[in-house]
């Protein structure tokens, strides 16, 4: 039984897949990691994953994964993504369905931390919900990017943007509105 399954975690984010088929294992952040369906994925790719959450719970829980599993490649680690201090450097920061849940008033500074903590050449992954005039967002996020918005703080840096798309899409809960997928690379 895969090891997401064994622990009742939904499977990695489809993003997360298809981002980890372009590159290379390195150094990996999984900001807002929940109970690490990502970071145990790329954990197994071989990436050596630091994974945050503001949650200690869910902390909690992908550390006792670890522990249980014998993994030695996943850090777990509470922390606040709004205090905008990594600090360290990685090859792939993934940011799934998170950046919705900060503070709005911090998402240029996580944003450009992010981008400063990322080694040139290196990647970022981002999904996270939108709000437009054509698909107002019915959820009550507290972020809510705008059109273009995400890319723009990634263009405007030089960053190549490998992957951008500002898809409809619809939660369990039958709600239907846009995200903003990014995966874009920082230049050499
Ligand atoms: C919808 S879950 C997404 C989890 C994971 N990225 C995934 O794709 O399954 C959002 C996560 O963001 C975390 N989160 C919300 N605000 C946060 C903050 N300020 N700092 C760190 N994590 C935060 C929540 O605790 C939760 O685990």
């Amino acid at each position: 039984m895969a090891l997401n399954a064994r622990y009742g975690l939904n499977p990695p984010h489809s993003e997360v897949v298809r981002a980890a088929r372009l590159l290379a294992p390195g150094r990996a952040l999984d900001m807002g990691c929940g109970a690490g369906r990502n970071a145990l994925y790329l954990g197994q790719l071989g990436f050596e994953v630091t994974a945050v959450d503001i949650n200690a719970d869910a902390i909690g829980m992908l550390r006792s994964i670890v522990e249980r599993e014998g993994i030695d490649s996943i850090d777990a680690r509470q922390y606040d993504i709004n205090q905008a201090d990594l600090g360290t450097i990685y090859d792939f920061i993934a940011c799934t369905v998170t950046l919705m849940f900060l503070d709005p008033a911090r998402i240029p500074a996580v944003i450009a931390d992010m981008q400063a903590c990322t080694r040139p050449g290196g990647y970022n992954l981002v999904v996270a919900a939108m709000d437009t005039p054509r698909h107002p967002c019915p959820v009550g996020f507290p972020f809510k990017l705008a059109e273009g918005e995400l890319r723009d703080y990634y263009e405007d840096e030089g960053w190549e943007l490998v992957k951008y798309n500002e898809d409809l899409g619809t939660l369990h809960s039958g709600a239907r509105f846009q995200f903003a997928t990014l995966l874009a690379r920082k230049p050499a």
